[in-house]
């Protein structure tokens, strides 16, 4: 099958598609509001209005819980160059139009409570986390020059979407704070529903338009970053985080990856023409790299946890 459509007409077929989604979407999410998830009677002032400012020993949170809220609080923050590359490539017409204000809506919440509770809590320095917002948003996030538009973004925003789902419930367990936990679950729901109308619809472009469709997809894949990579730290941070299980990239494999190939079909499909079965068997080969990717990390992992465990025991005598 050689179809070949524009963006415009891509958007045009589908918008039947997204409306239902949006009606679906619209039915299943429930009404949150972020002050019910923040512990106020643990707040009090800064030295500005007389009380005292922040200092290390006021947090709770350990040293990865901080960095995981961080990178995860950043990530979202990011919310206005998100919101540009999904209004420049999907329509603002119709269903398009009213589900991108609605998803922009939702996800502004995330960032909204996440700071209120750290802020309230003393779990980070606000500070060095506003200076960090400030970079992190002056610098915004850009999809990469060769994604072609529509197709690239609901592939990749998927992906993303799931990746973040993962990224939040990991970081809940690892705050070892009933509050915090039950604040990440619930935004993690938001993101569950939100990756299954980006999957949905990519799904509808699959049909439609195979061989596009699985091109973008393999491209996606194959540049994949998380959403937060321009941040201060990041590097480091995304080490530390996937050291401890909150996002790594075995994770990242089979937790985000694969269970969304899986429900696409893809290798189960029969209507690929030349070019789609060229992205596919380059799909199948990234797969393949993630896996040894994931093996490799795992490996030096167990090593790293080994050796700090005997110094610890070292130290310890
Ligand atoms: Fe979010
Ligand atoms: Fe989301």
């Amino acid at each position: 099958m050689t179809r070949e459509l524009t963006q415009h007409q891509i958007l045009r077929e589908l918008e039947p598609v997204a409306e239902a989604n949006l009606n679906r979407h619209l039915s299943m999410a429930k009404e949150w509001h972020p002050h019910d998830y923040v512990p106020w009677d643990q707040g009090r002032n800064f030295a500005a209005m007389g009380g005292e400012d922040w200092d290390p020993s006021q947090s709770k949170l350990s040293e990865v819980a901080k960095v995981a809220m961080i990178t995860n609080l950043l990530t979202e923050d990011n919310l206005p160059s998100y919101h540009r590359e999904i209004a420049e490539n999907f329509s603002q017409d119709g269903a398009w139009g009213t589900w991108v204000g609605r998803w922009t809506a939702e996800e502004n919440r995330h960032g909204i409570v996440m700071r209120d509770y750290l802020v309230v809590t003393r779990g980070v320095d606000p500070v060095a986390l506003e200076q960090a917002r400030m970079i992190h948003m002056t610098n915004g996030a850009q999809s990469p020059d060769e994604w072609g538009g529509f197709l690239e973004n609901v592939a990749y925003v998927t992906f993303q979407e799931l990746a973040t789902r993962v990224s939040h419930r990991n970081t809940g367990r690892v705050c070892d704070d009933p509050i915090a936990d039950r604040m990440l679950q619930r935004i993690a729901a938001d993101e569950n529903l939100h990756m299954i109308f980006y999957r949905t619809l990519c799904g509808s472009a699959l049909d439609l338009v195979p061989d596009q469709a699985v091109d973008a997809i393999t491209k996606v894949l194959v540049n994949f970053v998380m959403p937060g990579s321009g941040m201060p730290n990041f590097r480091r941070n995304g080490v530390m985080m996937a050291k401890h299980g909150i996002y790594d990239p075995r994770q990242h494999l089979e937790e985000v990856v694969a269970p969304v190939i899986k429900n696409w079909n893809i290798f189960e499909r029969n209507d690929f023409g030349p070019r789609g079965e060229q992205a596919r068997e380059e799909l199948a080969a990234h797969l393949e790299k993630l896996g040894r990717d994931a093996t490799k990390f795992e490996e030096q992992r167990d090593r790293l946890l080994a050796r700090e465990a005997t110094r610890g025991e070292l130290q310890s005598v």
